[in-house]
């Protein structure tokens, strides 16, 4: 039997749900978009349905789907979802060409309106209103009943725009606002590489399965892991299809698309992400305060010098990588940037040099990974034998450590301590590009700066930024 996942609804005192109730009055009124905003939201989206209309053959469904259609947008974000669903007997290339096709005619170049084609999995066109500053994407898809029949991955969009647009009721999407801007505000909003937090989808996903904002916050301040969190029936999973999913998904956090059993919803939320949900609302439940929904404010002004600080106080050097980067999708190269990084401290710390903090980040032109490690580098390593009961392996590793500096064991593993090759962290550094040939492709080997503890201005900024974003809730 699932169990009930309201269970914790009323644990909190009196006052400190009116407390929050007044924040969140105060957040919604801050946040949501202004009535001339939505005005104009109508506005367009009518005025480009009726051009798509005017020039997509009738077999062609327009949708206007995402936040904006569902009134769950922020203030001042608007982004404009339209698609152009195809009949599902139609070749996928060929309604991409197509769906760009039609997009393009509708587009009235000029002072006010501009478009660039992005390519996602499939391309789409995103168009600029540029007087009123809100942006619209077209993209082409399959129009679909049941996401059995999807074909390409935006098919399910319009499946998720049926089911929220039913379920959540004015209230609770004015409180998806206030959620979204509570996790924005901690660097946790958005499905990207850059911050592997909750997309749109996902907040409005949470406030109906757990009813409301205050819902989310208690049962994000409890939540164990594993949890399977069934939107559709709004109960948890059980023990055994929590098991069951854990296996499937090989995920601990997972959130049912109800509209695809197949898809956690919550695939890329990182484990620092979910750490960070579960920390401030914590905090925001011991200490309600308007805090939580201002985010972070810091200066920028002098990063070198801040950076410079933190090294010396906490007695650690740092190592920077800064790569020039060709003009591509952010997304790529954050996810490039992120794997590379993990690359190599990973061979940092099998070399006796373990980063203490490891942080990255992308500007327009540079990306940069970057390694905070203690000072007195340990300039041996410790190599990990199989455990002792492990006949010919364990016979094997002990006779090529013959010469280790010591052997010793712990939980019946065998472990030798030996001198390092390398005399710093830099070699390190050195020796894992030259030996990582599977260096992503728009991060080039040979393009790249490393530094060790002086850095420019310029890229003191970008590393302060994702020092403050990784250390600060
Ligand atoms: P958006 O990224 O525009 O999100 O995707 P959103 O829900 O409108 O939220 P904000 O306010 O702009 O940040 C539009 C829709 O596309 C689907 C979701 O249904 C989403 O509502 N989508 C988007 C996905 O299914 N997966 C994704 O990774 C991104
Ligand atoms: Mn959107």
């Amino acid at each position: 039997m699932p169990s009930t996942s309201k269970a914790k609804a009323g644990s909190i005192s009196r006052s400190t749900r009116q407390k929050i109730e007044g924040i969140l009055d105060k957040v919604i009124k801050d946040f949501s978009p202004t009535e001339n905003e939505k005005k104009m939201i109508i506005f367009y989206s009518n005025m480009l349905t009726t051009r798509l209309k005017s020039v997509v053959p009738k077999s062609v469904e327009i949708a206007w789907v995402g936040s904006t259609a569902r009134g769950t947008q922020l203030r001042g974000s608007s982004d404009i979802d339209i698609f152009l669903l195809f009949p599902r007997h139609m070749d996928k290339e060929q309604i991409k060409k197509k769906g760009l096709e039609y997009a393009k005619k509708t587009v009235k170049p000029g002072a006010n309106e501009s478009y660039v084609i992005k390519y996602a999995e499939h391309p789409y066109l995103k168009l600029f209103l540029k007087d009123i500053g809100i942006t619209a994407d077209i993209v082409p898809a399959f129009k679909i009943s049941d996401a059995k029949e999807r074909i390409t991955a935006v098919d399910r969009t319009q499946l998720h725009n049926e089911f929220m647009s039913e379920k959540l009721s004015q209230v609770q999407k004015k409180q998806v606002i206030a959620l979204k801007m509570f996790l924005k505000s901690h660097g946790i909003y958005g499905a990207g590489a850059r911050y592997e937090g909750f997309s749109g989808y996902l907040c409005e996903l949470l406030i109906y399965h757990y009813g409301s904002f205050i819902g989310v916050l208690e049962n994000a301040a409890s939540l164990k892991l594993p949890v399977l969190i069934d939107p559709l029936t709004r109960a948890n999973g059980s023990l055994t299809q929590t098991k069951d999913s854990v296996a499937r998904f090989k995920k601990e956090f997972i959130v049912i698309d109800p509209t695809d059993k197949n898809r956690n919803v919550a695939a890329v939320v990182s484990d620092e992400s979910l750490g960070r949900l579960i920390a401030i609302s914590k905090m925001m439940l011991e200490k309600p305060s308007l805090e939580f929904f201002y985010g972070p404010r810091y200066s920028d002004t002098y990063s070198a010098r801040k950076i410079s600080n933190i090294r010396k106080n906490l007695g650690i050097d740092l190592y920077l990588l800064a790569f020039k980067i060709p003009d591509i999708t952010e997304e790529i190269i954050w996810q490039q940037t992120r794997r590379f990084g993990h690359q190599i401290g990973g061979i940092l710390k099998k070399n006796g040099f373990p980063p203490i903090i490891e942080l990255e980040n992308v500007s327009e032109k540079e990306a940069i990974i970057a390694f905070f490690i203690s000072e007195t580098s340990h300039r041996h390593k410790i190599a990990e034998g199989p455990s002792i009961f492990m006949g010919s392996a364990a016979a094997k590793f002990l006779k090529s450590h013959q010469k280790s500096l010591g052997i010793f064991f712990s939980n019946n593993r065998i472990y030798a301590l030996e001198d390092s090759q390398y005399k710093g962290a830099k070699q390190v550094v050195n020796k894992a590009l030259e030996s990582l040939e599977s260096a992503p492709r728009y991060l080039e080997k040979k393009n790249v700066k490393i530094y060790v503890n002086d850095i420019p201005e310029g890229l003191a900024k970008l590393l302060y930024e994702a020092f403050v974003r990784r250390t600060s809730l």
